[in-house]
């Protein structure tokens, strides 16, 4: 997969939409993000920002309205290592978006937007993507 790497998603997200995404960390890697958008437009709104970060071992959590970031949230610890393949799901849930990393659980981060404004998922940043899968 080329990145940064769109998937539209012309009937929006639902509770019950899981997103899985499977990848490698390259050995130098900085940052990458799933960023879940509402419009295909530059500038979009995003009612999810995941964005590990491996140079400074954290994985943050936002949301962007009109160009500004909201308040950022973090999960524990990071479950991400360059040079280590990875998978992540975002499940959708009737209260927010929750990802999972690996076999565990990671963070659960409470809608800020409506998850039915959401139209494109984007993955851009320091990763090697495998597969970017709708279920
Ligand atoms: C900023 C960073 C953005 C985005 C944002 C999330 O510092 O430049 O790319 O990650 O944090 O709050």
């Amino acid at each position: 997969y080329t990145i940064p790497h769109k998937t539209s998603l012309p009937e929006g997200i639902r509770s019950g939409t899981v997103l899985r995404i499977r990848g490698v960390i390259p050995d130098k890697a900085g940052r990458f993000h799933v960023n879940f958008l509402c419009s295909e437009e530059e500038g979009a709104d995003a009612a999810l920002h995941f964005n590990p970060r491996l140079d400074t071992s954290e994985v943050v959590f936002n949301s962007k309205q009109q160009g500004s970031w909201g308040r950022e949230e973090r999960g524990q610890g990071i479950p991400f290592q360059r040079g280590q393949p990875f998978e992540v799901l975002v499940i959708v849930t009737d209260e927010g978006f929750k990802t999972v990393v690996g076999d565990s659980h990671y963070h659960h981060f409470r809608y800020r937007l409506p998850p039915a404004s959401v139209r494109l998922v984007e993955v851009g940043g320091d990763v090697q993507l495998e597969s970017v899968k709708i279920f």
